[in-house]
């Protein structure tokens, strides 16, 4: 008996999955949960340091940038510290040909130089209460999915009435565990976020495309920004009035660096991931779902890329549509690579079936339990051709930009079938969108996108989801879709802006009689009622199904193994993840150091390239070793890795040591540890930081800007001024 015991312990400590570094923890629990072992991994602060809402905490200096990325306040007059990805937009706004704030970088030397941004936005969380016995109040397990969130819908705007909160306070409230859980945030929203200063892109995304999901890394990726407040220090709209914002908190900035083994953490909020998932799941992410995805981005990337090396002028009008589809499809190669060398789909089975030989021991457990497993099994092979059907979909339609211009003028119609007033507010809309969309759009590569992926939508799917009139067309045309887009791309009107003008110039009935005889207009209408009958109903049917089970399969995995503390799938909310510095091995017979000098930037430099230029004055100093209070021992430091548990949404989140303090800004992950969003690996899974004293030897030597190097303030441990 003792033995079987004993054996059980062990067993469960081993299939419990889950490591030291693995996890995106709530900051209200760390005190319960983590703080014991984060201080034996080396924290010297305590939980409350962290997360405390009696007194000033670290929380107090994380924002929420624009809700889609994280910053950081390091001064004490509201000076956020981000990526240089995550401001792109911003700094993108500004320029033009003669600022070119993209190529040259932008530095304000005082605070009347600082740059508007209307819309973006810097969110502080001032409190987070477990609110489950309210939100579930009357929940029970007989109610039907509808049932059981309409009740939900109810207890959360009952609850909503009766927060109490500051009149510029906001209240969020969100599942967690697959809705086991649910937790209230009080937020305060600040909504005049100005421009403080940029690297050129040649720093702050050295490498781009090449080295992006890659180490060892040696890019600048920074921004810095500055929110601004009401005289009161509230929230307040944009006015040349308010005044820099003084924060509860601002981080200290550690002049020390990092060596290995030192205990890190990330603070922010991270946007989503897939921890729990049943075997299966990952199986098909594996073998179906994202080899489809990166199947089609290879064909788009091949076509974007003939054009753009051959025309300056599709370079530049491509440049960010190329980034953006190139960043997720190198990702899920990393993602593929790592969970198949890591044997996750293996180790999943494995975990499972101590989960059943436990279920089944105790006979206390909820019978509901032992038929979980096959339940979830068939219903991720029941989605598996409708989940195709969707990535299909989604990874090919949006793509062809005739399409999305195709709905946007159906649009019309239907504003149409409502009234004259309708349709006149959409056709301003409409007008405004299309300017803007079609000074980064050429006809000739949208046509060459839609020879190459229509031939993939007609070719890789089944019969009953493709549109039928998109195949009478193609069978009319010989099967040949080149002929097919010859006659759509030279017959209608959707092509071109003046085409466009020249249509919508008309009185309103021609205009709707022309939208509806547009042959791009009536494909794209077949297309997606095509899918909205044929896909989506039973799509979401079983996805709704799925969810219900994941979320009894998430209740029972902390049911069953009970003594380990789990954490919530990411969800845009307030996380902390801690890990170590350290080094990894990515493949057999190869090492990755953990630190990168700027020795590697110089290596990587190719004089006017498009990846891998450099500013002159980058190169002057280097040359002449002027790294000032930055560098050590006549090296400057540029990014690092660690052991850290991030996902998209923590770009630019600070870094911070055992102390508290900063020492990097996150930006990215290594290639082979992408898969961390559905399963974490110790052994290649690491987060790459930006070296804080990287950022700052940019600002004070290269940028010279004294200014905000003045505003901060530097710690050392070591003695370093
Ligand atoms: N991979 C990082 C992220 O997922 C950085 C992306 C921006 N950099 C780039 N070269 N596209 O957001
Ligand atoms: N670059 C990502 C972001 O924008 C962070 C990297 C990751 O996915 O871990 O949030």
């Amino acid at each position: 008996m003792k033995k079987y015991i004993l054996l059980l312990i062990i067993s469960i400590s081993f299939v419990a999955k889950g490591f030291a570094e693995e996890g995106m923890w709530l900051p209200q629990l760390l005190q319960t949960l983590n703080e014991k072992q984060m201080k034996k991994m080396g924290m010297k602060i305590s939980a409350a340091d962290i997360y405390s809402i009696s007194k000033g905490s670290l929380k107090d200096a994380i924002v929420s940038f624009g809700g889609f990325c994280t910053a950081e306040v390091i001064s004490d007059q509201g000076l956020l510290l981000t990526n240089h990805h995550c401001g792109f937009d911003a700094i993108q706004n500004h320029s033009s040909l003669q600022n070119n704030y993209i190529r040259d970088g932008f530095w304000a030397y005082n605070k009347g130089q600082e740059l508007t941004n209307a819309g973006l936005f810097a969110t502080f969380i001032i409190r987070i209460d477990d609110v489950t016995a309210t939100v579930l109040n009357g929940v029970t397990n007989n109610l039907t999915e509808k049932e059981r969130q309409s009740a939900i819908d109810k207890n959360i705007a009952t609850l909503r009435g009766n927060v109490k909160k500051e009149s510029y306070q906001d209240v969020l409230i969100r599942p967690f565990f697959e809705a086991n859980k649910y937790y209230l945030f009080v937020t305060e929203t600040y909504r005049d976020v100005r421009l403080v200063g940029a690297p050129p892109s040649s720093i702050g995304n050295y490498g781009k495309d090449t080295d992006n999901w890659m180490w060892p890394r040696h890019t600048g990726d920074f921004s810095m920004f500055r929110i601004y407040a009401g005289k009161d220090n509230k929230p307040a709209p944009y006015s040349a009035d308010n005044v820099p914002y003084k924060p509860k908190r601002a981080l200290n900035i550690s002049l020390d660096g990092v060596k290995e083994g030192d205990f890190t953490m990330v603070f922010g909020f991270p946007g989503r991931t897939n921890e729990y998932l049943h075997s299966s799941a990952i199986e098909q992410t594996v073998k179906i779902s994202d080899p489809a995805k990166i199947g089609i981005r290879t064909k788009a990337l091949g076509i974007l890329d003939g054009f753009m090396r051959k025309d300056e002028g599709i370079k530049i009008q491509y440049a960010a549509k190329y980034a953006s589809i190139s960043n997720a499809w190198k990702k899920w190669q990393g993602e593929v690579l790592g969970l198949t060398k890591t044997n996750a789909v293996a180790k999943r089975k494995e975990y499972e079936s101590n989960f059943e030989k436990i279920v089944l021991s105790k006979p206390e457990y909820n019978m509901a339990y032992i038929e979980l497993l096959k339940n979830l099994k068939q219903a991720y092979t029941d989605i598996e051709p409708y989940g195709y059907a969707r990535d299909y979909y989604n990874e090919i339609v949006p793509k062809v930009e005739l399409w999305g211009i195709a709905g946007d003028m159906n649009s019309l119609v239907t504003a149409y079938a409502k009234d004259e007033t309708a349709y006149t507010k959409r056709k301003t809309e409409v007008l405004t969108k299309l300017e803007e969309s079609f000074k980064e759009y050429n006809a000739g590569v949208d046509q060459k996108l839609f020879d190459a992926l229509m031939e993939m939508y007609i070719a890789d799917q089944k019969a009953e989801f493709i549109s039928p009139a998109f195949n009478t067309m193609f069978a009319e045309k010989g099967k040949s879709i080149t002929a097919l887009s010859e006659a759509v791309y030279s017959q209608t009107s959707f092509s071109s802006l003046d085409k466009i003008k020249k249509l919508l110039a008309g009185s309103t009935a021609e205009v709707i009689a022309a939208i509806k005889a547009d042959i791009a207009g009536q494909l794209y209408t077949d297309i997606f009622k095509t899918y909205v009958s044929n896909v989506s109903p039973k799509l979401n049917a079983l996805q709704s199904d799925i969810n219900r089970l994941q979320r009894i399969y998430m209740q029972a995995q902390m049911d069953v193994f009970s003594t380990k503390a789990f954490y919530p799938d990411a969800n845009s909310t307030l996380r902390v993840t801690y890990g170590n510095v350290k080094t990894y091995q990515p493949r057999d017979g190869v090492k990755y150091d953990l630190q990168t000098y700027m020795e590697g930037v110089m290596e990587k430099y190719v004089p006017g390239d498009y990846e891998f230029d450099l500013p002159k004055k980058m190169i002057d100093l280097y040359n002449k070793k002027d790294f000032g209070r930055w560098g050590v021992n006549g090296r400057q430091p540029v990014c690092f890795i660690a052991a850290n548990h991030t996902t998209g949404g923590n770009s630019g989140s600070p870094a911070l040591n055992a102390d508290g303090n900063l020492v990097g800004l996150n930006f990215d992950r290594v290639w082979e540890g992408t898969m961390s969003d559905i399963n974490y690996d110790p052994s290649i899974c690491r987060n790459i930081m930006v070296d804080i004293r990287y950022v700052m030897f940019i600002v004070d030597k290269f940028a010279e800007a004294k200014n905000l190097i003045a505003e901060m303030k530097f710690v050392s441990k070591t003695g370093k001024k």
